[in-house]
């Protein structure tokens, strides 16, 4: 198969869809990859990388859509990338059809099979290729919050570990999911007293195995958030009920109780946030004030690691992109129910049910297409 690897057009997006290991487990395999020059520059691979993986390397984007039968991307395509979209081509990467209208009647107009990262599922029925980012963002959270409770960066000016003679910061976790796991992981290394939030109790018993004494778990209801989030110094937003927007568990009015310089990483924010008075933010101005109380909510979290990210995808990405390389779409989606839950748009027709739904669009099952 020939596989194409554009280069990411969007604002600020510098991740890309493989790592040159990526573009040899492909090329050894058979396969023919073209990859559009500095394809790689953001995530720091440079075209000879690609190339000594056994990639060809071209100037025009226009060529490696036209050449390629599966475009292997990071983000959606966006209004520019349209045009170069054809009849048959398998689409693989992030999609997120259900707000975005126009997209989703381009892929169905021009019979794109469009294969979206983020609905795939493994055998036990979780989102495998959401996952990495969910470890990425988890990881960064307190990263972040660290940095902003930092004097000159706004916050308290606590150092997150204290030290001998003075207490660590109050980290309080709400969600105790991959992303709050991850978190976890990150401030318990860095000395902080750790609180983890979770409505599952289950969830709250593995947490409390994992990491033992180190953390302390709290059953999820208003009164206890807002008894935690009261004393605490950074609040990480965790939360996802699946489907959903996610609940506004910390009101704007318990932030009254919250000291003024404590900060806020609301990494649900795409979701809406688990704070009431979150907002997205950018990169580029990722922070603001509510009730005297820093909030972060960067909506792309791990586009600020792209070389990280990019790793960490591809990791995830590339049995699947082989999968379908070596066998074909048909096959490969016949063969693997969850890789099929990961076709959104295939011959004109939506054969994604909630996607469907939000939009109020005719929904075809694959199945039926496809005759299997
Ligand atoms: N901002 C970013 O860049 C970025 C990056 C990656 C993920 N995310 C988002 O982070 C959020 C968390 O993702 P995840 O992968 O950890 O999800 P996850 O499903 O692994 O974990 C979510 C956790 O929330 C818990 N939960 C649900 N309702 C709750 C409630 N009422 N009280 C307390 N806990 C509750 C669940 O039991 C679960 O343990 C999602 O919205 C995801 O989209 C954002």
């Amino acid at each position: 198969m020939i596989i194409g690897l554009p280069k990411e057009i969007k604002d600020n997006e510098y991740r890309v869809g493989l790592t040159p290991a990526g573009v040899r487990g492909l090329t050894d395999a058979g396969h023919q990859v073209l990859v559009e020059a500095t394809a790689g520059e953001g995530s720091g691979f440079e075209d000879s990388l690609y190339n000594r993986a056994g990639a060809g390397i071209t100037e025009s984007a226009d060529k490696v859509w036209a050449e390629a039968e599966m475009i292997v991307k990071v983000k959606e395509p966006i209004a520019p990338e349209y045009p170069r979209m054809r009849a048959g081509q398998l689409l693989f990467t992030y999609l997120h059809l259900a707000p975005d209208s126009g997209l989703t009647e381009e892929l169905l107009q021009r019979k794109v099979t469009g294969v979206a990262y983020e609905t795939i599922t493994d055998r036990r029925g979780t989102l495998p290729l959401l996952t990495p980012m969910s470890e990425v963002a988890g990881r960064m959270a307190i990263q972040v919050g660290a940095h902003y409770l930092e004097k000159m960066s706004g916050g308290r000016g606590i150092l997150l570990g204290g030290v001998p003679g003075v207490p660590a910061a109050r980290v309080v976790i709400i969600g105790g999911g991959v992303v709050g796991t991850n978190a976890a992981k990150i401030a318990v290394g860095m000395g902080a007293h750790v609180t983890i939030i979770d409505n599952n109790l289950d969830r709250l018993r593995e947490l409390d195995d994992i990491f033992l004494s180190k953390i302390a778990t709290l059953a999820s209801s208003a009164y206890m958030i807002h008894d935690a989030v009261s004393s605490a110094d950074l609040i990480i937003g965790a939360v996802l009920v699946p489907g959903a927007a996610a609940p506004r568990l910390v009101t704007r009015n318990m932030l009254k109780d919250v000291t003024d310089g404590s900060v806020i990483v609301d990494v649900a924010v795409d979701q809406g946030g688990c704070v009431e008075t979150t907002h997205p933010t950018t990169h580029s101005d990722p922070t603001f004030y509510v009730e005297g109380v820093l909030h972060y909510c960067v909506a792309n979290m791990p586009g600020a690691v792209p070389r990280t990210s990019t790793f960490a995808l591809t990791n995830s990405t590339l049995p699947y992109a082989l999968k379908l390389a070596n066998n074909g779409f048909e096959v490969a989606v016949n063969s693997d129910p969850g890789l099929a839950a990961g076709v959104n748009t295939y011959a004109g027709k939506l054969t994604y049910e909630a996607v469907a739904i939000s939009q109020g669009r005719e929904y075809t099952p694959l199945g039926s297409l496809l005759g299997a």
